[in-house]
């Protein structure tokens, strides 16, 4: 390629014909394995990958090297907080703590931490990162610490954008060039581009051709430290699209579609791939969106082929024509390249015709229940109150804003936004005055293209300026409500909405104040903030009415295709995405932080935000046996790890902001639970730490509190576990189904073994933070459906009792669990260990990851 020769893995040379048969994202596993791995145990990975052909499932384990690690601040801090710990424990033993280092690039982008303090300003963007690096420069230092102390780390500072449009636009080739030493020489190999992300969002780089996808952050320090990861050949799950988009329709209804018929499908743990005659359709940047959204469906993947669209990607986004060549003949050469005639086999196949998907909205507090705008009224009719405000709308929309990775990567989404902000400038409108309007895009370029295409001025003028770049509103950094909403809320006299373009609308989880929220494409968020109520039906009726009295409707201010398509070409003709991304990492600020550079991190114990954690010296294997336990919290259904270690903002008055506050920081200046990670002391205090949760051992608990069952006093949840493991009992969570859905955040993990909980049992566990446990040596039981809705529920005064021995475990092995009741009766439950590789098996015993590469180091 371009005079250049690479090594390859010829997988059609090597597989023939068979090859044709496996799904994409199949092949690139073979590759992985075929590369990476040696004599019998390469042959019989291979055999169990063309075996899986025969029924498109299989049982068998196979290994999995992806060649880089991408993280966030907040998910990064906490995993290189336990290497700093680990380092400090290697010290004590004699050993070089310097021999603890990543094996493979890091990448940790600083974006979960901008919050939208100022908005509607033209100073905003400065304004909040100037709020951001002071609130959180104790932090940030830590992370410069890492980047000059561990090698392959990176960090791309606050202002360079979402790590998924990070991801996209600059950090991912596709194909990679890698120089390895044989025996030989030295070698150029060309290699796929594979990656695991500390982040559940990370399939969004499925969109272009890379498989990855989101892992818990102690799957991925197995991985940055040279281990495989394990996982069960996946079942894959083809969907075909047929039909086209129609003329109204974007790639978020795309998107909602998918995920809410995904859902119904039930694809929880299944690789996703998309194949059909519409995929040549879709742009590399629809194709992202609906990637984005692989955690929503509960997929591990949502993955496109490499096409001509992949190239026209990497081109518009500034890529060398080396680099393109490189992506395409490697394609081609390995059969990677994606042909719209081909049907591989799928494990089963899922139709999607664009032609029936209309404009959407999902919510009000799900991202699968997608509904009509028409709808949305209906929807919210049972979330009502009593006594509502004389001078709000029973449903006002407290938050509008067009944020998160999913929606604002792709150009022609924000350019269709504004757009809409053209027309309704013209129209003389603006957002009603109780509405947080925002802006904060995935990446400085998109402001660039805003610019010169001179939507900027459009959004500015309606209150859609950016605010900043990075996940704000999104991960619940949205700041402050406006006062009319604040007013309402204190007086609970009506129910806010929240409009978004993000992913995730679960109560609470934008700000800890809402419960509602809607997500929708960008120009939608537009159009629901001008109308500022939620109740307006925005298909048949004004968005309001001009001061002459004029009515104007969503379709007055909605653009054609003609309309996006000409400003996107003029965007895209002056697009430079490198030099903008370069120009946001010359951050002043951050490079102007004096950090340390020590083989070991100097810890101060004064720190509210970085402590010392106890993980590294847990004692190995201790949270397995056969016990009675206490039941620490009994919960329902969709318990999310924002439920169990929540990222918002830290109420100023809660259990966790009297601790900060006695250790000397200021009530009204607390910052968000997410900046707080490196902390283990706030985390613990934090987990159930959500006005939402609902522990079904008692009604009406305040918030982080529970039931000391043998006492019958309520307490803090950490104090009853504290007098549980004084008093020498074990203890669990019951939960029912898809416990652990949402985040990848592995502190949804810490925070119960901190509190000592032992094992975990569900009627079913999201795929991240079912790992996370066994990364903590918990122990995930999965209970049937009928142990905890057809028989009588667990009460106060069960006991359960468990037998989980070290030596009797193996994958998806029955456990036997016996409810003890109150009235001294016993039910027997046939349940199952959640565990389904023997990796993970060997992670339980060792007592979770970090003893594991402590040892091994
Ligand atoms: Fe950030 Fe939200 Fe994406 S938290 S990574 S913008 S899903």
């Amino acid at each position: 390629v371009a005079g250049r020769r690479y090594k390859i893995v010829d997988l059609p040379a090597l597989f023939g014909s068979e090859l044709d048969r496996l799904p994409l994202v199949l092949r690139i596993l073979l590759e992985n394995i075929v590369r990476n791995m040696r004599g019998q145990e390469r042959d019989d990975a291979v055999a169990a990958i063309f075996g899986w052909l025969a029924s498109g499932s299989s049982e068998a384990e196979i290994p999995f090297q992806p060649g880089r690690v991408l993280m966030h601040d907040t998910t990064s801090t906490p995993a290189l907080v336990d290497i700093a710990a680990m380092r400090n424990v290697l010290a004590e033993h004699g050993v070089d703590p310097s021999l603890l280092n990543p094996v493979i690039p890091v990448d940790v982008s600083v974006d979960h931490s901008l919050a939208v303090e100022e908005f509607a300003r033209p100073d905003a963007i400065s304004l909040n990162l100037q709020h951001e690096m002071r609130r959180n420069e104790e932090r940030y230092r830590f992370l410069r610490w890492a980047s000059k102390t561990l090698s392959g780390v990176r960090i791309h500072p606050p202002g360079t954008g979402i790590m998924h449009t990070i991801n996209l636009e600059q950090l991912a080739t596709v194909v990679c060039a890698e120089t390895r030493r044989e025996e030989s020489g030295e070698e150029t190999w060309a290699v796929p581009d594979t990656l695991i992300g500390t982040d559940s969002h990370t399939p969004m780089i499925n969109g272009i051709g890379v498989l990855g996808w989101g892992v818990g952050g102690l799957e991925a320090q197995t991985v940055m430290f040279g281990m495989p990861t394990m996982l069960r050949i996946p079942d894959v799950v083809g969907v075909r699209l047929t039909g086209a988009l129609g003329a109204a329709c974007t790639s978020t209804d795309l998107a909602l579609t998918v995920t809410q018929r995904l859902r119904q499908a039930g694809v929880t743990g299944d690789f996703v791939e998309f194949f059909g005659p519409s995929v040549d359709t879709l742009s590399a940047g629809d194709r992202a969106v609906v990637a984005n959204m692989a955690p929503e469906y509960g997929a591990t993947t949502g993955y496109f082929g490499i096409d001509r669209h992949t190239i026209s990607y990497l081109r518009a986004t500034g890529r060398t024509e080396d680099a393109q060549a490189l992506v395409e003949a490697y394609a081609r050469r390995t059969g990677l390249w994606f042909e719209p005639g081909a049907e591989p086999r799928y494990s089963r196949v899922i139709e999607i015709d664009l032609d029936d998907i209309g404009m959407h909205v999902a919510g009000p507090t799900r991202p699968q229940d997608r509904l009509r705008l028409a709808d949305v009224p209906a929807a919210l009719q049972q979330f009502s109150v009593s006594a509502p405000s004389p001078e709000l709308p029973l449903h006002p929309i407290a938050i509008a804003s067009i944020t998160s990775c999913t929606n604002t990567s792709d150009p022609a989404l924000l350019i269709a936004a504004g757009l809409v902000a053209r027309k309704a400038r013209a129209f003389g409108l603006q957002p009603a005055r109780w509405v947080k309007t925002s802006l904060a895009p995935g990446s400085p370029a998109s402001a660039s293209y805003l610019k010169r295409t001179g939507l900027l001025p459009d959004l500015e003028a309606i209150g859609f300026g950016i605010v900043g770049f990075g996940c704000a509103t999104c991960i619940g950094n949205s700041g402050p409500l406006t006062e009319p909403i604040r007013k309402m809320i204190d007086e609970g006299s009506g129910k806010p909405v929240a409009a978004l373009s993000g992913n995730r609308n679960f109560p609470g989880r934008v700000h800890p104040d809402l419960d509602l929220g809607f997500i929708m494409s960008p120009a939608l968020v537009i159009a629901y903030g001008l109308a500022g109520d939620a109740d307006k039906n925005l298909e048949a009726g004004p968005i309001q009415t001009t001061a002459d009295g004029k009515p104007v409707y969503l379709r007055d201010l909605w653009p054609t295709r003609e309309e996006i398509a000409r400003c996107l070409a003029a965007a895209q003709d002056t697009a430079d995405y490198r030099r903008d991304f370069e120009r946001a990492e010359k951050n002043p600020a951050w490079h102007g932080l004096d950090a340390p550079d020590s083989a070991l991190f100097p810890w101060d114990e004064r720190s509210n935000y970085l402590q010392r954690p106890p993980f590294a010296s847990l004692e190995a294997g201790g949270l397995l046996g056969n016990y009675r336990a206490y039941p620490l919290m009994v919960l329902g259904d969709d318990i999310t790890t924002d439920h169990i270690s929540p990222a918002s903002a830290i109420p100023p008055k809660s259990l966790v902001a009297d601790y900060l506050v006695q250790r000397g920081d200021k009530r009204n200046d607390l910052n968000v639970f997410a900046s707080r990670r490196g902390n283990w002391q706030v985390m613990l205090r934090g987990t159930f730490h959500n006005r939402n949760v609902i522990n079904l051992l008692k009604d009406g608990l305040p918030v982080a509190h529970t039931v000391h069952v043998p006492s019958g006093d309520v307490m803090p949840i950490w104090e009853a576990a504290q007098r549980y493991r004084d008093d020498g009992e074990s203890i669990v969570v019951i939960a029912g189904e898809r416990y652990g859905t949402g985040s990848s955040r592995d502190w949804a993990a810490k925070g119960l073994r901190l509190l000592n909980v032992r094992s975990v049992l569900a009627c079913s566990f999201e795929r991240i933070h079912r790992s996370n446990l066994i990364g903590m040596g918990i122990l995930p039981v999965q209970l049937p459906a009928a142990a905890i809705k057809g028989m009588p529920a667990i009460a106060l005064g069960d006991r359960i009792e468990i037998h989980a021995d070290a030596d009797a475990l193996s994958p998806r092995c029955p456990i036997a669990v016996r409810v003890h009741r109150a009235n001294g009766t016993v039910d027997t439950i046939a349940a199952k260990a959640a565990v389904e590789t023997q990796l993970e098996i060997n992670l339980l015993k060792a007592g979770g990851v970090i003893p594991l590469i402590l040892d091994q180091t």
